[in-house]
């Protein structure tokens, strides 16, 4: 109750922000300090899609996936930071859990995607080539692959070596169809930049924008996330709802009912009152493990600043528990523990069943699931961190899918950007992550 004022002031700060950039147009330049053109740029899409349809972005996005599906059986997408995690937080969550390695048919004859530009490691690369066939027929899907290339400045080493090297092959495996290259390869890019430039050169068909205000963590809802989930088969309308719809939440609904400004409440109280600066994203199961390294990203690069902002990070339980749940069962009292509940999961529950061999006595728990068990584990946990006075904090969620994403990832970055404002950090921008850059160039180059 004593952080309502607080919260309610900052949430008019972010909307105030957001509003600057509503229409997607770049205000003043007095006025630019922040990047808050992601917060509503789901209603602006959707809003350009009812009145475009297949002209719009959302429109060419989508057509683009299926045509890009049609024609090649791996998609291999380039991107680092912001410009990676949010898409494969999407193939994890909303995908089947063994997409890559369904047939076609099961995959509703999507490509297979495989990423990379996401580091610097020379065995991965090697071991991706040995997935993309050096010869592509005219026609054949089977062996034909292609390129999404992502990076917003366009100068990021790690993507723009990785594009260079694929190109190559690409083009080498396309043999006397090089004329194809162009509709192989889909960058997504600023509106200037190396990239753009590159992509203009090699006459790329489609090439989709970061927007203007949009920075890398917060891009998963423009072409950055969208384009690649379109790839996999999401509705990426239904995503860009989930985010519409939990905007609106964050506008209306009051503190002690809003789970933005709860959430950001609570942990805000947690780090200043009980000192606990490490935030633990606790999934349970596996889908939402890359989400959690999303906001891992998000939490980290926004906030941890000023030689301040709390540590994320992200477990999977039960996996878990048995690493590092001791640590978190009687380690330093330094640690908010926020639990992700998936209520219903997606498949039929699975039973433990009866058997001949009951050496293991299983039988007593014949009749249970394995939903049944995650929810014992759950409620077994919590009860556990409780009787020690630790913090928990619970989030449920009905289902995993594309408008409950959507959900997510708005809901994570408003927060971000209110506790931004509530502790007076700037959560745009990475001024940190240059100093490597620098160095790199510098030694590679020799200057
Ligand atoms: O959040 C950010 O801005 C960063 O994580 C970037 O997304 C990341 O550094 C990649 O940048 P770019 O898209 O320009 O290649």
């Amino acid at each position: 109750a004593k952080l309502t004022p607080q919260l309610t002031a900052a949430r008019n700060d972010v909307l105030a922000d957001a509003e600057l950039w509503a229409d997607g147009v770049t205000p003043p330049s007095n006025k630019v300090p922040l990047d808050a053109g992601f917060h509503y740029l789901p209603e602006r899409l959707l809003a350009e899609y009812q009145t475009g349809g297949t002209e719009s972005e959302v429109g060419r996005i989508i057509a683009t996936a299926n045509r890009f599906s049609a024609v090649v059986d791996r998609v291999v997408v380039l991107g680092i930071g912001g410009s990676y995690m949010g898409a494969r937080a999407l193939l994890e969550s909303c995908c089947h859990p063994y997409f890559n390695e369904l047939p076609r048919a099961i995959r509703d004859n999507r490509p297979r995607i495989s990423f990379e530009g996401n580091n610097v490691d020379n065995d991965a690369l090697q071991g991706l080539f040995d997935l993309l066939p050096s010869t592509m027929s005219k026609s054949d899907v089977d062996d034909r692959w292609g390129i999404v290339v992502i990076s917003k400045s366009g100068g990021t080493l790690e993507t723009a070596s990785g594009f260079r090297i694929l190109l190559r092959r690409l083009q080498k495996a396309l043999g006397p169809n090089q004329e194809q290259l162009a509709d192989l390869v889909v960058p997504v890019t600023g509106t200037s930049g190396k990239l753009f430039d590159l992509a203009t050169a090699l006459g790329c068909r489609e090439l989709f924008p970061v927007p203007d205000g949009v920075g890398g963590r917060f891009s998963v809802l423009s072409a950055v996330g969208l384009l690649p989930a379109a790839i996999m088969g999401l509705d990426v309308v239904q995503l860009l709802e989930g985010a519409a719809a939990m905007n609106e939440h964050f506008r209306t609904a009051p503190v002690g009912k809003n789970v933005v400004l709860d959430y950001t409440g609570i942990c805000h109280l947690m780090e200043k009152q009980l000192g606990c600066d490490v935030r633990l994203l606790s999934t349970w199961g596996k889908q939402l493990e890359a989400f959690g390294l999303w906001y891992d990203q998000l939490l980290a690069e926004s906030l941890g600043k000023r030689e301040r902002g709390a540590l994320p990070l992200t477990i999977v339980n039960t996996r878990d528990l048995h690493s590092r749940g001791q640590q978190h069962q009687e380690g330093k009292r330094d640690k908010l523990i926020t639990n992700i509940i998936v209520d219903q999961c997606k498949t039929a529950p699975v039973s433990i069943g009866t058997s001949k061999f009951n050496q293991d006595g299983l039988d007593e728990l014949a009749e249970k699931t394995i939903p049944d068990v995650l929810a014992a584990a759950t409620q077994g946990t919590n009860q556990a961190y409780r009787e020690d006075n630790r913090p928990t904090a619970d989030l449920h969620v009905p289902a995993i899918n594309e408008f409950v994403m959507g959900q997510l990832f708005q809901m994570f970055m408003l927060a971000t950007v209110v506790e931004g404002r509530l502790v007076g950090t700037n959560p745009y921008g990475q001024p940190g992550v240059e100093a490597y850059k620098k160095n790199m160039n510098a030694i590679l180059r020799g200057n």
